[in-house]
């Protein structure tokens, strides 16, 4: 239930937060997990004095950040970041996995690829034999977006723009919107991502291959790691 998968989403984002040091920057991911790793960041940053800079992957996590007191600041303003911490969707045993779910994968992706250290958070729910299950959030542009949609279709891609409660559409941090695709399973992961990167209209794409060097996973038993 809710409660347990919160309390296993905690554990892990209680275990990541010891993987920030002072002097460190690191970079903060979005979501729920990752919610509880920042308010055990902003617990350490008051009660042990902990000093770090964080570089933000969305308007949200800056905001939390912030209110703890913690430094954030622009990516371009740092030269590296060497670790970085964010949720994930699903990971499968070969570390690929899909983000976006909170809208944030673009930020997520590009944080991610200046990171020395890709850690994830996730609760056992999220580790899966084959990813695609989850929607496969891919990020557009609006103009044009019903083509896109209509190639999606065409592909057999089961596409969904994503909405809001107000009937609008999902507006992701750099004013784009998402598709979400409903595939089920995704066999041939790095064959789809050169598929859907190469379609004009296409920001970028959920699909993380082979990118985390890390997952903590929640477990029942304590806090689990995948080391990749
Ligand atoms: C945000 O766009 C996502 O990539 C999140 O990292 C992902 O959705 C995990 O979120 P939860 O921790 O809320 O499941």
């Amino acid at each position: 239930d809710k409660t347990e998968q919160d309390r296993l989403k905690k554990a892990a984002g209680i275990e990541a937060a010891k993987l920030v040091e002072n002097g460190m920057t690191a970079g903060l991911g979005t979501g729920s997990t990752v919610r509880f790793f920042v308010d055990e960041l902003g617990r350490r940053v008051k009660e042990e004095g902990l000093e770090f800079t964080g570089v933000t992957t969305s308007r949200r996590t800056k905001e939390q950040a912030e209110g703890y007191g913690i430094r954030i600041v622009d990516i371009d303003q740092v030269d590296h970041i060497d670790v970085t911490i964010d949720g994930a969707d699903e990971v499968d045993k070969n570390f690929n996995g899909i983000k976006g779910g909170g809208a944030a994968l673009l930020w997520e992706k590009i944080v991610a690829t200046n990171s020395r250290k890709i850690v994830w958070i996730v609760d056992e729910s999220k580790v899966v034999d084959t990813i695609g299950r989850f929607p496969l959030p891919v990020e557009v542009i609006p103009f044009g977006e019903r083509h896109v949609l209509d190639r999606f279709k065409e592909r057999g891609y089961n596409p969904v723009l994503r909405m809001d409660g107000q009937g609008q559409p999902v507006l992701t941090d750099e004013h784009n919107h998402i598709i979400d695709l409903h595939l089920e399973r995704i066999e041939h992961p790095q064959d789809l991502a050169q598929d859907l990167i190469t379609t004009v209209g296409v920001v970028e794409h959920g699909l993380f291959l082979n990118m985390v060097d890390t997952v903590i996973v929640g477990d029942p038993n304590g806090p689990r790691v995948m080391t990749n």
